[in-house]
């Protein structure tokens, strides 16, 4: 019961903080004529087609965790929203996972062309830095910001992890792979969502390392959930071809683990996240909340 109630109050919490982002998104994305309509268009179709938008949401629930303002954080938040647009318009294309859905429609290379959705894609990467630099309150903070979301979306975090992600389709590949992939092709834009909320906080270190260890212990759980939903969850729910994994012989957890071990796996991974940021107590009760959610989603 107690959980339930939790629960209410931390979804109530997060359709507000939801709404803030997706009105500053669109802010952000009302660009002068000099961006061509067809481009501008693929941009905003995919950035406020209705996600979760669990990234940007965790950047300002860890800053309000630390004692920070949403408004300090909201723009870092949509950074992160928009490189995480820009890597789901690339991972779909034909050359990388071949996806013809996304968040229930169909996805930029079908709704427009391949060329567009790269564009698109190059534009929402370009403009999360521009964004992150211009409108961060605090100049001091905004060049660190960009270091730690540069690296995390970079060749050795998302990037990589998105390299790998494609070799190893060859399948025959270790649990250690496996999950230095979903680290780095999901886990780091996680981790650095949480990281960046406790910076722009002013949170000192140990507070930091707290949230980062979350993120980190999140991030592995989500996908790991993803793997999961592409097995056994409803299409018209997740709003994603389902199935895709085993059919392009992905390296996941259900296949590598079974189903009832990777559920256990992604529940102890929560768990470690839950008890990272036990020591800010009443604080993180929304973190704690969203991260038991995320065990158990259904999109
Ligand atoms: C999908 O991310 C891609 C993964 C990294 C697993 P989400 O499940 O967060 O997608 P949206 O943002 O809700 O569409
Ligand atoms: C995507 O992982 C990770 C990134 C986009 C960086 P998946 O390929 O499993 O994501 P879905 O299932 O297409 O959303
Ligand atoms: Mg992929
Ligand atoms: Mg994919
Ligand atoms: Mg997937």
């Amino acid at each position: 019961m107690t959980g339930t109630i939790c629960w209410e109050d931390t979804k109530l919490h997060l359709d507000e903080l939801r709404k803030t982002v997706d009105s500053a998104l669109d802010g952000f994305t009302r660009l002068s004529d000099d961006c061509p309509p067809r481009l501008l268009q693929a941009m905003r179709y995919s950035l406020l087609a209705e996600g979760k938008r669990l990234r940007p949401l965790l950047v300002l629930l860890a800053a309000e965790a630390c004692g920070g303002r949403v408004s300090d954080a909201l723009p870092a938040a949509c950074a992160v929203e928009m490189i995480h647009a820009y890597s789901l318009i690339h991972d779909d294309l034909p050359a990388m996972d071949d996806d013809d859905l996304r968040r229930g429609r169909p996805t930029c290379h079908r709704q427009f062309d391949e060329a567009t959705a790269i564009l698109a894609g190059d534009a929402l990467l370009t403009l999360a830095f521009e964004v992150l630099a211009k409108h961060t309150s605090s100049k001091g903070k905004a060049g660190e910001c960009c270091a730690l979301l540069a690296q995390a979306a970079g060749p050795c975090r998302l990037v990589g992890g998105q390299a790998d992600d494609i070799l190893a389709e060859t399948g025959g590949h270790s649990l250690e792979l496996l999950e230095r992939i979903h680290r780095r092709k999901t886990g780091a834009l996680i981790e650095v969502a949480s990281v960046l909320g406790a910076v722009l906080a002013g949170a000192d270190e140990p507070r930091i390392q707290a949230l980062s260890e979350y993120g980190r212990q999140l991030g592995l759980a989500f996908q790991i959930t993803d793997d999961l939903l592409d097995v056994e969850g409803e299409e018209g729910v997740v709003g994603k071809r389902l199935g895709k994994d085993q059919d392009r012989r992905k390296l996941t957890f259900p296949g590598l683990l079974g189903m009832e071990q990777s559920r256990r796996r992604a529940m102890a991974a929560v768990e470690q996240a839950c008890r990272a940021v036990e020591g800010f107590g009443a604080n993180a009760r929304h973190l704690t909340a969203l991260a038991r959610y995320i065990a158990e989603r259904k999109r």
